[in-house]
């Protein structure tokens, strides 16, 4: 029996903070007025897109003591953008980065039952739990949570926010005018929650919104990360794009599901992608080459180069070779706030890989760095980028993709009006929204509550988050 064919789920990244996103194209907008995410989330619901995805940075990351210029554009706070957005949307899913290692359960619940309100069902929340203790110094005294327990609060900090959303259960309120009887229950939204991390009680005071809770995404990449993700979440954003990683990726976290007893179509895995189109393969090739001019400047060439050496580079020249000197393998204190320097593992063993590289390609430094990082997924014509989406999803190595455009506000339109058609002519791609939330969109069931009466949650809740509430099919 052959297989059945996938629905693609196409999501879209408000772009911005890194050097992904080309500040100086004509074309490029503000990062921070509204009319940028207006337009950006409009494009995205023009193209049934499931959700718009904003990503979160607590701080200012640094580099040799001074600002990452491009961290000041992007950083509004979440829920204000989405919330103000939901306004101007319909069905489009608003996808919010909120961290579970300095916020609070009960407040952070609030936020989401609200904005789950506001849209009408289309909140969803990314939990990350952040690594570095340079962001924690503006939440806590001293700095960070050690990096060892902030999956432990991660957990218990999700299946608190889920018992405090599942203390309504949605037929609490009758207001029934004649009888004068507005509650049915004198006690809606009582809670208590204790362990190592929350010893909270009281009455959550948002009732139950359309979804019940919003849809979870997880992206850290860790064992524990992947563990998180397969006992709780409904996504992940995830950084495996091509592919050979992305099936090794999709299996291994697919199998993990059976240990929750959760099956495989309970979490779908969404790579961030980015994309280059042209008229022809050969243009949009053409074009992707100037975008990564454009992205790695001579500046921005040594500011990687940094990340990885560890050492004040200011006076290499990016037009020569790699510096001769070995990385400093000492604690990393050039570039401070980066998630990417935790990912080069053995500086000296990437160092030489990149020396090899650019002898064998007779690379400047420049060039080296725009050849090692920030590649770029889809480049191509439109017919070429819509068959090399639908093939990676055919081949389990995703279930869709976030993409990232390089300029905003506008980098989507040509996406949505070129590609989106032919994967709707591929019938591989919604071409009005059947649902009405997000978890409708996603093709996740609707969560009814896990308790009856008044919650009571203390201690006795599931071990496994996911166990909190049941999806009814
Ligand atoms: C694709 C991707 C996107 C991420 N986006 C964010 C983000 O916007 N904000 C943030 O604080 N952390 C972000 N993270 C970091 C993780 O969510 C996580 O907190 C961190 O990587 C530590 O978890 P790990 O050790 O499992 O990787 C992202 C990670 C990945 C892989």
């Amino acid at each position: 029996m052959s297989r059945p064919i996938k629905q693609i789920h196409l999501a879209a990244h408000f772009p911005g903070v890194n050097n992904t996103t080309v500040w100086s194209d004509p074309a490029a907008g503000s990062h921070i007025e509204f009319g940028s995410f207006v337009h950006f989330a409009r494009t995205a619901e023009r193209g049934k897109f499931d959700f718009l995805f904003l990503a979160e940075g607590l701080r200012l990351r640094e580099q040799n003591g001074l600002i990452h210029d491009l961290d000041v554009v992007g950083r509004p706070d979440t829920f204000t953008v989405l919330a103000a957005l939901a306004a101007v949307t319909d069905r489009l899913g608003l996808a919010g980065t909120i961290n579970s290692t300095f916020n609070e359960p009960y407040e952070v619940a609030r936020q989401f039952a609200s904005l789950d309100h506001l849209s009408g069902g289309r909140a969803a929340w990314n939990v990350v739990t952040s690594w570095d203790a340079f962001t924690g110094e503006n939440f806590r005294r001293g700095g960070f949570l050690p990096e060892d327990q902030r999956y432990a609060r991660a957990r218990t900090f999700l299946r608190t926010a889920w018992e405090l959303f599942d203390s309504w259960r949605g037929d609490e309120i009758v207001a029934d005018r004649e009888t004068g009887v507005f509650l049915r229950d004198p006690h809606p939204g009582r809670f208590t929650h204790r362990d190592t991390h929350f010893d909270i009680a009281g009455q959550f005071n948002v009732p139950r919104s359309p979804q019940g809770r919003p849809v979870i995404f997880q992206a850290g990449d860790s064992d524990e990360g992947r563990e998180f993700a397969a006992s709780g979440a409904d996504a992940i954003f995830s950084r495996h794009g091509t592919l050979e990683a992305g099936q090794a990726f999709y299996a291994d976290v697919k199998r993990r599901l059976a240990r929750y007893g959760r099956a495989r179509d309970q979490l779908l895995i969404l790579p961030a992608a980015t994309f280059v189109l042209g008229d022809t393969d050969a243009e949009a090739a053409e074009i992707a080459h100037e975008v990564r001019l454009q992205q790695v400047s001579g500046g921005t060439a040594i500011q990687f180069l940094e990340q990885l050496w560890n050492r004040d580079l200011s006076d290499h020249d990016p037009d020569g070779p790699l510096p001769a000197v070995d990385p400093d393998p000492g604690e990393h204190t050039v570039a401070r706030g980066r998630a990417s320097v935790r990912m080069f593992g053995d500086r000296l063993a990437t160092a030489n890989q990149w020396r090899q590289l650019a002898e064998a390609k007779n690379l400047s430094t420049r060039e080296l760095i725009i050849e090692v990082t920030g590649r770029q997924t889809f480049v191509g014509s439109p017919a070429t980028v819509a068959s090399a989406i639908n093939d990676l999803v055919q081949a389990d190595a995703s279930d869709g993709f976030i993409l990232v455009p390089h300029v905003t506000p506008g980098g989507l339109d040509g996406f949505v009006d070129t590609v989106v058609p032919l994967l709707q002519e591929r019938g591989v791609f919604r071409t009005e929204y059947e649902g009405i939330t997000l978890r409708d969109h996603l093709g996740l069931a609707p969560l009814v509550p896990a308790v009856s009466g008044t919650s009571d949650a203390s201690g006795a809740s599931p071990a496994g988050p996911g166990s909190a509430a049941r999806a009814v099919s």
